[in-house]
């Protein structure tokens, strides 16, 4: 049985630990179980992690194994090799679906039947890795996707107007890598199209801020890497975010990755598209409109992904 209040983390790196820390402070279990190839490191996490309960929520945080989390809600998964300067999301795909090997098939032996959150990249084909090997029905398996590449367009366009994040209304979608594209034709502020906000708030030029704009959320993770060798705290944040969507059955609409059944043409890739998100998992794609250029980018970031998933020999499993 589920047990509702338990969530477990696999991979206890600078990703895992850091979305640790941040499912300690959100309140929303009070169980994690940290698992890790390397176990001092996930003991380590989990001590200092539980030291900081006291001033968040009271929780028990410890180092397990896959027995300890066949009953967990949902289980993150955030172990693999991160990207190294340089190195894009898609050269990870050989050494990190061999890692998932270890992993997803033990998760499926202790029978687990919560809701498995795929995070390590390259994420689109490690979710649909995952589908493959964990025998769980697809709306149980969610891959962070564009979630944080979102919130990174959203910070950048708050930037640029002078308004809270949180009122602009738009989304990356595609790969969540060097494929994605930003939806301008249906983004706004407030129902107000991006377009008049913007000239609302003095910027004309469109085409040049768009383009700047989606170019800094593209190369967000490089940039960061370049300086501090990899990124976490906003996929932490992504991932709390996520499993409070899960957890307190939001219905809320987040642009994770999901295996498509038909939408817009596309079947048998896991690729983000904005998704309603609730306790039950996936509950179906919100059909974004889609102008004919976005829509082209869209099928090319798909092809993207499927050649990956072809040469990783995936279709197969
Ligand atoms: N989806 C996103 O938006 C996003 C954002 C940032 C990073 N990432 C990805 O998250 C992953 C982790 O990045 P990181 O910076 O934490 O790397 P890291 O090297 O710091 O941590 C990886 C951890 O995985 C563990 N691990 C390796 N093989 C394992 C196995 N078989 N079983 C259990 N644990 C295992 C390692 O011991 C290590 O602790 C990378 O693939 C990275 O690209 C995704």
């Amino acid at each position: 049985m589920i047990d509702t209040r338990k969530v477990a983390v696999v991979g206890c790196g600078f990703v895992g630990s850091s979305s640790a820390f941040a499912l300690m402070q959100s309140g929303l279990f009070s169980e994690m179980v940290l698992i890790d190839v390397d176990r001092a490191r996930a003991e380590g996490e989990a001590l200092d992690i539980g030291n900081g309960s006291p001033f968040a929520h009271p929780i028990d945080v410890y180092a397990g194994d896959y027995e300890d989390a066949a009953d967990a809600a949902i289980i993150v998964v955030t172990a693999g090799a991160a990207q190294k300067p340089g190195e894009t999301r898609l050269d990870l795909v050989n050494k990190n679906v061999g890692i998932y090997e270890s992993i997803i098939p033990r998760i499926r032996e202790v029978g687990f039947e919560g809701i498995l959150l795929v995070v390590s990249n390259p994420v689109d084909v490690l979710t649909y890795a995952a589908i493959k090997m964990s025998g769980l029905p697809e709306s149980h398996v969610i891959g962070s996707g564009t979630v944080l590449d979102s919130a990174r367009l959203q910070e950048a366009l708050g930037d640029h107007l002078g308004v809270d994040p949180r009122d602009v209304g738009a989304y990356i979608i595609g790969e969540h890598g060097d494929s994605e594209l930003a939806v301008w034709s249906s983004a706004d502020v407030a129902g107000v199209p991006l377009k008049d906000f913007c000239e609302m708030r003095g910027h004309f030029d469109h085409v040049a801020a768009q383009r700047r704009i989606a170019d800094d959320v593209k190369g967000a993770a490089y940039e960061i890497i370049a300086r501090k060798k990899a990124t976490y705290y906003g996929i932490a944040m992504s991932v709390a975010r996520l499993c409070g969507a899960i957890m307190r059955d939001e219905h809320c609409v987040l642009p994770v990755s999901s295996l498509m059944v038909g939408e817009y043409g596309l079947t048998d890739i896991a690729i983000s598209l904005p998704t309603i998100i609730g306790r039950a998992g996936i509950e179906c794609r919100v059909p974004i409109s889609l102008d004919e250029d976005e829509l082209a980018r869209l099928h090319a970031s798909a092809e993207a992904l499927s050649d990956v998933i072809d040469r990783a020999g995936l279709r197969e499993l």
